[in-house]
């Protein structure tokens, strides 16, 4: 069977370790390597060396260059504990976004014909109406809740049935599985068998549209004739959508909250003012960049970089957060602050990667949290701030749990 990515990797601990005091800030190796060199070297515990990338006009350049390849499992990427696949071991066939061009090019032309302007309106009308839903069973239940597996976990993970297509009488158990694969405390077997759980269930979720087509995503794909993909590529396509959308958007609305409730009086404009709310999102990106050691890149040739020069062969992480705090760029950087506007961040990444799903994610976090706030007056913390359990052990950056309360 193909090697495949687990979903949620607890890789590389130190450069994700954060100084306590200040949970929104990036992880303080991040910051020293930022203070020594827009491109700088370190050594990991495994005893590989990397690039990291802070400064944010070598981020760009990176991300914009296809010099530097997204295969990192067919070529030795330092931060892995496994080799590099061999020149004839297979790998996932539809996973695009560990492609380089011309392969890439293909899927993702594929792909971006299916998100199209009317299936993205249809699916912000359902955004809002499983966000409310989700409300009304918080409220129902009572006046405290933890907003993780009552929240921010399960209105992407619905999202993303919306988009694929999944039957509500199947959406329990996929929602059990993919909570399962994002939970760092169910064992090493639990995760893979988790995985290997929802590769089963797209396999069945791809057959089923073979048969009956409908007008979601995952038919549109099955059914172009021209495309004609196989099983395989079909089963891969969605693991990755669900893989990207689902870790990423969930930690941004747990952590996006929390991050208000800790800013006071930005809650309070943003609650004042939905208006607000694209501006509000785009700030959030920034300021909590949650994808801290990525994106991950390996240079297939030697490369000139910020004064360095990245030999073939090297692994190179470029620092979403430290890139979103260049005070070249922001002024007062460190600050929150809901009223800047849009601006480019690197967020969602750049380049021919750059994020496939950035409308979806930005109408989840906008609904999401503007609904929160409307509709949970009073909400605060339930715990003492210190007490909140960071995801200081994983790539995606965000919180195990954020108990909360309302009026
Ligand atoms: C790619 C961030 C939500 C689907 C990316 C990349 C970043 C990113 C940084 C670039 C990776 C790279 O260059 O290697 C985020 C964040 C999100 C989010 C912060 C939430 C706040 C979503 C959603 C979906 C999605 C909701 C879809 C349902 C994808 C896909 C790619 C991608 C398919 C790969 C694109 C390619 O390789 O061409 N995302 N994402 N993402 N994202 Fe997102």
């Amino acid at each position: 069977a193909p090697r495949t990515p687990t979903i949620s990797r607890p890789l590389p601990p130190e450069l994700l370790e954060r100084d306590l005091r200040c949970p929104f800030d990036p992880p303080a190796e991040l910051r020293r390597l930022h203070a020594e060199a827009p491109v700088a070297r370190t050594r990991l515990a495994n005893g590989n060396e990397v690039w990291v990338v802070t400064g944010y006009d070598e981020a760009r350049a990176v991300l914009a260059d296809t010099r530097f390849s997204s295969d990192s499992f067919r070529r030795a990427d330092a931060t892995r504990p496994e080799p590099p696949l061999g020149p004839d071991e297979p790998r996932g066939d539809g996973m695009f976004i560990f492609m380089d061009p011309p392969e890439h090019t293909r899927l993702r032309r594929l792909l971006i014909g299916q998100f199209t302007v009317r299936r993205m309106r249809a699916l912000e009308e359902r955004v809002r109406e499983i966000a409310t839903d989700l409300i009304t069973a918080m409220r129902d239940g009572g006046d405290r809740a933890d907003l993780v597996p009552s929240f921010s976990l399960p209105l992407p993970s619905l999202v993303i049935c919306e988009l694929l297509g999944v039957d509500y009488a199947d959406r329990a158990e996929f929602q059990d599985r993919t909570a399962v694969a994002l939970n760092l405390n169910a064992s090493d077997t639990e995760r893979a068998e988790a995985s290997a759980a929802i590769y089963r269930f797209m396999q069945g979720l791809v057959a089923q549209k073979r048969e009956h087509p409908a007008d979601d995503l995952l038919s549109g794909l099955v059914h172009d004739t021209e495309a004609a993909l196989t099983d395989r590529e079909l089963v891969d396509i969605a693991v990755t959508l669900l893989g990207a959308g689902h870790e990423t958007t969930a930690n941004m609305l747990a952590l996006g909250t929390y991050a208000l409730l800790e800013h006071p009086d930005q809650l309070a404009a943003l609650r004042d003012d939905p208006e607000l709310g694209d501006s509000a999102v785009e700030e959030l990106l920034r300021y909590l960049s949650i994808i801290h050691t990525g994106p991950k890149r390996v240079a297939t040739e030697d490369v000139e970089l910020g004064g360095v020069t990245v030999a073939a062969g090297d692994t190179v992480l470029v620092s979403v957060p430290e890139t979103n705090r260049d005070a070249g760029h922001w002024p007062e950087p460190e600050r929150l602050d809901l009223s800047r506007g849009r601006t480019p961040h690197l967020a969602f990444g750049h380049g021919v990667h750059q994020c496939l799903g950035q409308q979806l994610a930005r109408v989840e976090l906008k609904i999401g949290l503007t609904e929160l706030l409307a509709r949970l007056p009073g909400l605060r913390l339930d715990v003492p701030a210190a007490e909140v359990p960071l995801r200081t052990d994983m790539i995606v950056f965000g919180v195990h749990a954020l108990p909360v309360a309302w009026d």
